[in-house]
């Protein structure tokens, strides 16, 4: 496949995330990691210079994954960029219906296919990794290594 966009909100990257940004990278010639802000999401958001430069970091030593930040629709972004496929991770049957609800509304919108992967790891979710940082909790199970002290500043 020529490019994919995994696009979500990183609020803060994982190591589920990043499992899923190396196995999409052997699937493509170039991965888009796009970071979106999402209005629903928690007030407690890292910046979004932070989660970008997070990305970068956690996959410098991935020379086909692009770093980029997005606004408004997904399926926009995809097409202005001429992608044509998305991938978002599964972590369970509940998830799978709520994505699978996403992915039909992007292919009507624009035509995007969504490709679903299936986390490889123990459920591990963006806002319990916050709710242990912020009680100054361990995260380090949970996280890249390379990111433990600066999740852990930005969000006390
Ligand atoms: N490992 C760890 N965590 C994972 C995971 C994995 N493999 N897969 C998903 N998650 C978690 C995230 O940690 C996050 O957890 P949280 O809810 O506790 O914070 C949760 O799944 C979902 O987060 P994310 O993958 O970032 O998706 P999202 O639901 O926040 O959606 C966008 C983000 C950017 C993809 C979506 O909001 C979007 O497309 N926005 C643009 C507007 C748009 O086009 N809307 C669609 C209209 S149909």
């Amino acid at each position: 496949m020529e490019q994919a966009v995994f696009p979500g909100t990183f609020n803060p990257p994982t190591i589920g995330h990043l499992d899923i940004i190396e196995r999409a990278s052997k699937l493509v010639k170039t991965l888009y990691v796009a970071v979106g802000n999402n209005p629903k999401k928690s007030k407690q958001e890292a910046t979004i210079e932070k989660r970008l430069e997070w990305l970068k970091l956690i996959t410098s030593n991935l020379p086909n994954v692009q770093v980029v930040s997005f606004e408004g629709l997904l399926a926009d972004f995809a097409r202005i960029n001429g992608i044509k496929v998305a991938i978002r991770s599964i972590r369970g049957a509940l998830e799978l219906e709520q994505e699978t609800m996403q992915a039909k509304m992007n292919k009507a919108m624009t035509g995007l296919e969504t490709l679903f992967i299936p986390s490889d790891l123990p459920y591990i979710s963006s806002s319990l990794v916050r709710e242990v940082a912020v009680n100054k909790g361990p995260i380090e199970a949970f996280v890249p290594y390379s990111l433990v002290k600066d999740i852990l500043i930005a969000y006390s």
